[in-house]
């Protein structure tokens, strides 16, 4: 977390103000502002109405709501379509949804040569009976950015709605939910630097519209609707605090240093011998994401070896099931995932490079 928000989640929660919200009294009044400021701030780091901005728990715990609502608005027949580019938050919500409407789960398949998304496919399986788009801003794993705008416009033209899940994408790159018209669109601020909680925004109309599962005394009017029970008021102004620094930072800046860092680390893990790189080869529409095996040494083992050297990185499938089932990975302990975050420095590219080289030549 940066200082910034850890400093506002200490301040609120020593403020005075550690109420509820809907009192007559100060400390009630100053939790409605700052959940209402928090939605502005979030609208303005999204490019979103505020009105459509949910707080809650995390993106999953977010998405199971949100699809528990959906269910009840399937019938036996709807289709959802979903991407095996997605984490197991995007694609296990959907399927329990739809298994329990009756209604047809579909999963587009990715090119394995270049972890792209397939177009053709996509557009072949989007059609009338298709209501709902789940697909990824970009993959946890392998860094794929699909075209957005592209599955968006092919599923509003058939009358569907999109669902957004931007965990791995807004830490890297600026969303402007009011460009790309999805509908709706979940993410986690403890990827951007913020603490563990989940947002997500849902078109206003929609929002309204859907049968949420709440309690009767609760507040049935915009966002409250999926905030169920008392709102983490620290771990929000602390989310407050990360967007702000993110709108302050530029994303289209951080975005530069980032991908300044990224170049080396791909090209260096390409140029390694014993080492495969999954997913995308080149630097274009990608977040600074990075999956590879090393020949003979399965995933776990690499990851031990790399974390004795101080070096953090996950192995396995870090919940994207679909993507290494689809890679032929399943079985084989999946990958070794490395990224570059706001943190991470040249140094810390080359120690990475230099303990995986060591990993190959012995
Ligand atoms: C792409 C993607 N989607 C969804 C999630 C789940 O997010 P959360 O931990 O907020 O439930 C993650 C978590 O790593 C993720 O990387």
């Amino acid at each position: 977390m940066v200082d910034v928000a850890i400093n506002a989640m200490r301040d609120w929660s020593t403020n005075g103000s550690n109420a509820n919200t809907g009192g007559f009294f100060d400390a009630a009044r100053a939790c409605d502002a700052l959940l209402s400021s928090t939605r502005e701030v979030l609208g303005e780091f999204l490019g979103a109405d505020p009105r459509g901005i949910c707080l809650g728990a995390n993106m999953t715990t977010m998405t199971l709501a949100f699809t528990r609502a959906i269910a009840l608005t399937l019938r036996p027949g709807d289709k959802i379509v979903g991407t095996r580019l997605d984490h197991e938050a995007n694609v296990s919500p959907w399927r329990i949804a739809c298994e329990a409407a009756g209604a047809e789960h579909v999963l587009v398949p990715f090119d394995p040569s270049n972890g792209r998304l397939d177009m053709a496919e996509f557009e072949r399986l989007v059609d009338d009976r298709t209501r709902w788009v789940a697909v990824t801003g970009a993959s946890n794993l392998i860094g794929t950015m699909p075209d957005l705008k592209a599955v968006i416009a092919i599923a509003h033209k058939h009358g569907a709605r999109v669902f957004v899940d931007a965990v791995a994408l807004a830490p890297h790159k600026q969303i402007c939910i009011r460009e790309l018209g999805c509908d709706v669109l979940a993410t986690s601020p403890y990827k951007w630097y913020g603490p563990h909680a989940g947002v997500m925004y849902v078109e206003p109309n929609l929002l309204n519209s859907l049968p949420v599962a709440k309690v009767r005394a609760a507040s049935n009017d915009g966002p409250r609707r999926f905030e169920t029970g008392t709102p983490n008021f620290e771990g929000i102004a602390a989310v407050q605090a990360a967007a702000r620094f993110l709108i302050e930072e530029d994303m289209q800046k951080l975005n530069a240093i980032e991908g300044a860092l990224f170049k080396p680390l791909l090209e260096g893990l390409l140029d390694i011998d014993g080492v495969t790189v999954l997913g995308p080869h080149d630097l274009a529409s990608r977040a600074p994401t990075v999956s590879f095996t090393v020949d003979s040494i399965t995933p776990d083992r690499v990851a031990q070896e790399l974390a004795a050297k101080k070096i953090a990185v996950w192995s396995g499938d870090s919940y994207a099931m679909e993507v290494v089932a689809q890679l032929g990975l399943a079985e084989k302990g999946g990958v070794v995932r490395a990224g570059i975050a706001r943190y991470v420095d040249e140094h810390d590219v080359n120690k990475l490079l230099s303990a995986v080289r060591g990993l190959t030549s012995r």
